[in-house]
Order: C-alpha cells, then sequence, then structure tokens
C-alpha cells in the first residue's frame, strides 16, 4: 500500500506514543527487547532466531533506532547507526512477515529520518538488495548516488 496516512506520527526519545487507533506507533528510540528483535530479524534475513544483544549494541553505538508497535506487539524496527557528526545510516530495517506491504516500513524509515534530522545529521544513508529498490527509492525518498561496499 503506498498510501501511508493511516499510520501515526513519528513520536521522539521513547516518549509515549500517540499513535491512531487504526495504525502502528512510531518511537524514536523507543523501548525494545533483545528476544523482539531477534525475532524480527530472523523472520526478516532469513536465520535461526539468534541471540543478539542489539540492547547493548544499539545503546552503545547508534544514533536511534525506531520502534513500531501495534498495541504491544513489535511489528518493525530500523537501526540508525552514526559517525558521530552528520552522517546517520539506515540498517536492518525490518517488518515482521504478517505486516509488510502495509506502509510499515515507510513509516519506520520516515521516523528514522525525523529522529536523525533532530539529531543534527545532514545526511542519512542506506544500502539494500536491487530488489528494494522501489522501496527505498520510490517510497522511502532516498536518491542514487555511488556507493561502495567491502566483504570484510
Ligand atoms: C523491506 C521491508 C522492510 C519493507 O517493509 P514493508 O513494510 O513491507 O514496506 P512498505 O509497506 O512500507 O512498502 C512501501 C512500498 O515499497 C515498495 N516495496 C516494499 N517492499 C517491497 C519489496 N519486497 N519488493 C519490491 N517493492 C517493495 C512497494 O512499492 C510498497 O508499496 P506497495 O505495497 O503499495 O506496492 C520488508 O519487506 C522486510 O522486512 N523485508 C525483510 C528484511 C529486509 O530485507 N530488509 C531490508 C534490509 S536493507
Amino acid at each position: 500500500m503506498s498510501d501511508h496516512a493511516h499510520a501515526s506520527e513519528p513520536e521522539q526519545d521513547g516518549r509515549p506514543a500517540h499513535g491512531r487507533a487504526d495504525g502502528p506507533a512510531y518511537v524514536w528510540r523507543g523501548p525494545f527487547t533483545n528476544p523482539e528483535v531477534n525475532a524480527l530479524h530472523a523472520q526478516g534475513f532469513d536465520h535461526p532466531v539468534l541471540d543478539i544483544d542489539w540492547h547493548g549494541q544499539l545503546h552503545r553505538h547508534s544514533l536511534g533506532w525506531v520502534c513500531a508497535r501495534v498495541g504491544d506487539e513489535l511489528v518493525g524496527f530500523v537501526n540508525v547507526a552514526w559517525d558521530g557528526g552528520v552522517h546517520a545510516f539506515v540498517l536492518d530495517t525490518v517488518v515482521g512477515e504478517g505486516w509488510r506491504r502495509t506502509g510499515i516500513g515507510r513509516g519506520l524509515v520516515e521516523a528514522a529520518v525525523v529522529g536523525a534530522r533532530a539529531a543534527g545529521c545532514e545526511w542519512l544513508h542506506v544500502d539494500f538488495e536491487a530488489h528494494l529498490r522501489a522501496f527505498y527509492f520510490d517510497a522511502c525518498g532516498f536518491r542514487t548516488t555511488e556507493a561502495g561496499l567491502i566483504a570484510l
């Protein structure tokens, strides 16, 4: 669905979200547990459920993250990494299997844009596989640039 009007406005700094009754609530630096994010990652990136300490990693290293919740359920998550200055990086945007193509991915990125801008960043970067061009370019508003990657 390309119309995102049913989703709530992004909220800031982990304060309670005020999402509309019919849409998810997006919370910048919202609370989450490791099992919630590990379960979403397993669904999104096709691997067994791992035991990664997302809570510790993100609080130590990230500018922020966005939690999308419907009621108590974490239905989407994105990590926003940071260079400590004006560059932020969207990593691992993920939406729960049963919730995809309802605008939540776009809502996560919109909230990441708002959060990164409010933190003083000037650029938000992303890289992705070719099949997600429509998502990042058309739905989320990224523009093309030259970029590179080395597998370490
Ligand atoms: C990629 C992902 C986050 C998108 O989330 P989503 O909530 O399904 O996306 P949205 O509903 O906001 O999509 C908005 C638009 O983007 C495009 N889009 C979204 N997912 C797409 C896909 N898999 N292939 C092609 N276009 C896609 C569509 O144009 C869509 O609008 P439409 O549904 O009206 O056609 C989700 O599919 C996911 O979690 N995938 C697995 C994890 C992953 O690969 N993450 C990306 C890491 S870079």
